[in-house]
């Protein structure tokens, strides 16, 4: 059996790497708080274990790549999570656009983007929570993305080839909340 998704993100970002904790913690909230759009509870169940998951491949303890979301999927898959959660973390947030730019784009090509809109949400999720943890939208994420890195960074340049996707992704699930009434959700 696999440990609890939760306690996997605490034992490997608390002590490291506390406010990539704060950010996880407050991405687990944000898809917690819409995981009423999906009626399926293992749809659910997927939507809320990838956003507390989705950044350990930043953990020292396992990163081995220079693409967080490809460390974090190869580590889940080492430890028996099912393929589809492994394949959220491998494609969250655009990373195929990232490992594109870092040479690592055959390596995370055994998973695929299931494009899905369990997988919009946890974009979503992702893009609207700050590094501590607290609401924002996705704009003023992407801003203090390029803010943090600089122009240099290969993360800027990422963050900037993404952004049309990004948006699109976060438009798609606002706009499923909203065909569903449930926008209030989303606050
Ligand atoms: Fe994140």
């Amino acid at each position: 059996m696999t440990p609890a998704p939760k306690d996997v993100a605490e034992k490997l970002l608390a002590m490291e790497l506390p406010r990539r904790w704060l950010h996880v913690q407050g991405v687990g909230r944000r898809a917690a708080s819409i995981a009423l759009l999906f009626d399926d509870p293992h749809e659910r169940w997927l939507l809320k274990s990838s956003a507390v998951l989705h950044d350990i491949g930043y953990s020292p303890m396992i990163a081995s790549t220079e693409l967080h979301a490809l460390d974090g999927a190869i580590y889940l898959r080492d430890i028996g999570f099912p393929q589809r959660l492994c394949a959220l973390v491998a494609h969250h947030s655009c990373a195929q656009f990232e490992a594109e730019l870092r040479g690592l784009a055959e390596d995370l090509s055994c998973w695929q983007d299931e494009r899905t809109p369990v997988r919009d949400a946890l974009w979503w999720a992702d893009m609207t929570t700050t590094p501590d943890g607290k609401v924002t939208d996705v704009h003023a994420r992407i801003h203090e993305i390029e803010e943090r890195y600089g122009d240099e960074d290969v993360v800027t340049v990422f963050i900037r080839r993404a952004r049309r996707e990004l948006v699109a992704a976060v438009e798609r699930t606002e706009e499923r909340l909203r065909m569903a009434g449930l926008s209030h959700l989303a606050k």
